[in-house]
């Protein structure tokens, strides 16, 4: 079951086929996920990280035919959510009293998770547990993504331990980036920046360039998720660095909840107009019931601006546009410019509500949007190509 990754690294983790949601029903995973967990056996053997709690019995069962387990050292915890600490409960009992290192949050975490009085040890950044001849560096990453987070450093092998940042939900048998779909694999990086990292793309772009500061050089990045990073590894940093500073390709993206087909139908008309005056704008549709939240978060994430359109229902909008306006408000997009639209029959109160939402998520809101009153007719689907073409130029 292991993978050797580099003279005494291995790879000991988890390969999940069938997940197709992940944090509860948060996170699709339309091609699975891998929980990475890495032995390094030098003179001292250190365990990075674990897998996720359901596949904690099988873990230790396999770990125990690569190692006797009363060998291990050192347990590295650089991150405490449980898809990386799951199976520390079930291997603590065999080994109780080896030391546990990660930072203080991740005592906090680890603490309130388990509610085990482990031998903790906290690192910070700079801290060095010597293996031997090579020495395992700690670098403390908050926010990437949470409070916990840190990345380890091999030295001599060159190898950075990274946890979350720079991976992917992606299962996969090859395990290395060289031998996979390229395409298939940024498009799950991308989609796992987008939905999970994009709040913190400030501390991303500072941690990175913090963390090529120390001059380590970095052969190898094994994430904890998907796949390993051994062909131009770097690449992977290259794009994160990219994708933290107001990110945007030239895409707008529509999206709308319809009841009746009035909306879809501005919807349609409004990409016609766009198009009608900037043919090489990348222009794409959802509608949010129909399609998948972090598909189209990501999509949104790909896009300079976006058009965001709802009937009005009871003084409001339809709870799935309501829903994903709540998403984007917390994902904290930044350098992106929005619209609003909808068909309403009595009061039309929709597109106001919209585009204060997208405001107040720190969309530049270019007007004051597009009502039509009852199905459109051909005046308002005039109007609509019209409003598009004025949103083509309003998004330069
Ligand atoms: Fe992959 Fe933040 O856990």
């Amino acid at each position: 079951m292991s993978l050797n990754i580099k003279n005494n690294v291995s790879w000991v983790g988890k390969i999940d086929w069938e997940l197709r949601k992940f944090h509860g029903d948060e996170y699709s995973t339309h091609r699975g996920s891998t929980y990475n967990s890495y032995l390094v056996e030098e003179e001292k053997t250190a365990l990075i990280d674990t897998v996720w709690a359901p596949f904690s019995e099988e873990f230790v069962e396999n770990l125990s035919s690569e190692i006797d387990l009363k060998k291990i050292d050192y347990v590295i915890a650089n991150h405490a959510e449980i898809d990386h600490s799951g199976a520390l409960p079930e291997l603590m009992w065999h080994i109780p009293d080896t030391p546990i290192y990660c930072t203080s949050n991740g005592v906090k975490s680890l603490k309130g998770h388990y509610h085990q009085d482990w031998n903790f040890n906290i690192v910070k950044t700079g801290d060095r547990l010597s293996l031997g001849q090579k020495d395992l560096i700690f670098i403390e990453a908050p926010m990437l993504h949470w409070p916990d987070s840190m990345f380890c450093y091999l030295t001599s092998d060159n190898i950075l331990f990274s946890n979350d940042a720079f991976g992917q939900h992606y299962a996969s048998e090859y395990m290395f980036n060289d031998l996979v779909n390229q395409s298939e694999l940024r498009a799950e990086c991308i989609k796992y920046y987008a939905n999970i990292l994009t709040p913190f793309s400030k501390l991303v772009d500072k941690k990175i360039n913090e963390v090529l500061s120390l001059n380590l050089p970095v052969d190898i990045i094994c994430t904890s998720h998907g796949v390993i990073w051994r062909d131009n590894s770097t690449q992977i940093i290259e794009k994160y660095l990219e994708w933290a500073n107001d990110y945007k390709e030239n895409q707008i993206t529509i999206l709308y909840d319809t009841m009746w087909s009035g909306t879809r139908i501005m919807a349609e008309n409004i990409a016609s107009g766009v198009k009608a005056l900037n043919e090489k704008v990348n222009i794409k549709l959802y509608n949010i019931c129909k399609s998948d939240k972090n598909d189209i978060i990501t999509e949104i994430f790909k896009s300079k601006a976006i058009v965001v359109g709802s009937p009005t229902i009871n003084r409001g909008i339809l709870t799935s546009v309501a829903a994903i306006l709540e998403e984007i408000k917390g994902l904290k997009f930044k350098g992106k410019k929005a619209a609003a639209f909808g068909c309403y029959g009595w009061s039309g109160e929709s597109v106001k509500i919209i585009a204060k939402s997208l405001e107040a998520a720190g969309f530049d809101i270019v007007d004051e949007g597009l009502k039509v009153m009852w199905n459109p007719d051909d005046e308002s689907i005039e109007k609509c190509i019209e409003y598009g073409k004025k949103l083509a130029e309003n998004f330069v």
